[in-house]
């Protein structure tokens, strides 16, 4: 049964959000100082709220793009293929790609993603996420900017979503434990079904 607003607790407040992000913001202009082409790569589309924060502490050249991917093809259940839903708008042949996503979690998304984008023979590419979710991993993939690392937990807000809601809550929050222990008895994959 999908859960309600009231199963969910409090994990990551906006402060804390803000705070971590204006650190990876710092991090990544450091990091790609001497880039004058970096194009920063929105996920959408549970990424639009902490792309929108995170580039008001990059360099004011940056230019910005929007992809959607999906995984998830006329079910709700992940068929584990993902496939562009649209496309950049730009080439990235030459530039520094920086991929900014919500959350990874399997990694199926970001390893599609970047043998995609590789392709296309961009100077650089990496990845900022959000969060990380480890525990439920079925591919490996290299990410150069973690805001948090969390445990196996179904999260909503701040761009994260449950069946297309709560994307705009200032703050993170995750299932209770004994909730997320009923979730885990059945397949959370249905809640992540795109909304
Ligand atoms: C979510 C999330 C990531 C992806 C991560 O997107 O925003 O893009 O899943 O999952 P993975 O590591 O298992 O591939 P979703 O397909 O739910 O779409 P949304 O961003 O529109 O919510």
């Amino acid at each position: 049964m999908t859960p309600s607003f009231e199963d969910f607790e409090p994990l990551y407040s906006a402060d804390q959000l803000r705070e971590r992000i204006a650190e990876l913001g710092k991090q990544i202009s450091t990091d790609l100082a001497e880039s004058d082409n970096l194009v920063v790569v929105c996920v959408l589309k549970g990424a639009i709220v902490f792309m929108s924060d995170l580039i008001r502490y990059l360099p004011h050249n940056v230019t910005c793009d929007f992809l959607r991917l999906s995984s998830y093809q006329g079910g709700t259940q992940s068929t584990g293929t993902v496939r562009f839903d649209f496309d950049l708008t730009q080439p990235i042949k030459g530039k520094d790609v920086l991929i900014v996503e919500d959350i990874v979690d399997t990694g199926l998304s970001m390893h599609f993603l970047l043998k995609a984008l590789s392709a296309r023979e961009p100077r650089s590419l990496k990845i900022c996420t959000l969060l990380d979710k480890p525990a439920r991993r079925k591919r490996e993939v290299p990410i150069s900017y973690t805001g948090f690392q969390i445990e196996n937990r179904f999260v909503i807000g701040y761009g994260l979503d449950l069946e297309g809601r709560y994307r705009n809550l200032p703050y993170i929050a995750a299932l209770t434990a004994d909730k997320q222990a009923a979730l885990d008895g059945n397949s959370e994959d249905a809640l992540h079904a795109p909304a």
